[in-house]
């Protein structure tokens, strides 16, 4: 192997091979591969409808893609149920946000700090900390942005505006201190305030070690992030490389031609 090419000695975090999956007469994902390694953000961009839930969802067994593999940290994980995946340290945010909208937001993380993995590992941060798991939930809220101060972490998830619903996503994928977190468009429903506080936040979760494949619309912060961006367009891998490099294709540009991902981008 060449030196230039050293980064490809490395063991990745997460591989997919080959993903397919066919909905009636839809090929919704058509033969993806990717490689994820420890530490990277990689974002996964394409068209609406373009697959990239679907292969988030085949990667974390909500639904069985029809060919493929998928391996994380060296174990083949194929069609897994998810809550298996979950407990090797692979997790996900929803799109459609599924909190438990009539409980305060920190008890939206008990159910994940009593999961086999968080008993492993004492919760996100909490591991050897004493503490109830209340407090845990509590101390996870407050690192991702839910002012303890100002009550914001006993208040009911309904009364919660979009911004702390996604930053709760995020709190109940920490609560079980995972390897790799795949945020499926944490960005979507948010004010640009919102926003731009979330930025810093996915960066901080980097610095600290987190692993992350974020799928994403908002392009402009998403370059901010991602250190590798995949594209997908009618369930197909187009491009991969960095933000600059794979806007720079044509096939790219005609996929989001006259969309407003790309005037906003350029
Ligand atoms: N459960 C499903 N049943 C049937 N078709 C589906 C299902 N999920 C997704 N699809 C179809 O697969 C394609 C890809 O969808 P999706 O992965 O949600 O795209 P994206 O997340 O890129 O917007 C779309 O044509 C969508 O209608
Ligand atoms: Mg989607």
């Amino acid at each position: 192997m060449s030196a230039g090419r050293a980064q490809d000695t490395r063991e990745p975090m997460l591989k997919a091979e080959n993903l397919s999956k066919r909905f009636g007469g839809i090929l919704a994902l058509s033969q993806v591969s990717l490689e994820v390694f420890p530490g990277e953000i990689i974002g996964i961009i394409g068209p609406n409808g373009s697959g990239k839930t679907t292969f988030v969802n085949a990667l974390t067994g909500f639904i069985k893609s029809d060919t493929g593999k998928v391996t994380f940290k060296g174990q083949d994980i194929t069609n897994l149920e998810p809550h298996k995946i979950a407990d090797l340290g692979l997790t996900r945010t929803f799109q459609v946000m599924r909190p438990y909208y009539t409980l305060p937001a920190f008890k939206n993380l008990i159910v994940p700090l009593f999961s086999p993995r968080a008993r492993r590992t004492g919760g996100w941060r909490g591991g050897g900390k004493m503490g109830s798991r209340d407090t845990v939930a509590v101390d996870i809220l407050e690192e991702i942005g839910f002012e303890r101060d100002s009550y914001v972490p006993y208040k009911v998830a309904s009364s919660l505006p979009t911004g702390y619903l996604k930053r709760l996503e995020l709190a109940r994928c920490l609560a079980l201190r995972p390897d790799l977190i795949i945020c499926d468009e944490v960005f979507s429903g948010l004010s640009m305030s919102e926003m731009a506080s979330m930025v810093p936040l996915i960066e901080k979760l980097q610095m600290e070690g987190m692993t992350l494949l974020m799928v994403e619309h908002r392009l402009r912060e998403l370059f901010r992030l991602a250190n590798r961006v995949m594209v997908l367009n009618f369930g197909c891998k187009i491009a991969e490389g960095s933000a600059e490099e794979v806007m720079e294709q044509s096939e790219v540009k005609e996929a989001y031609f006259g969309s407003e991902e790309v005037y906003e981008y350029v």
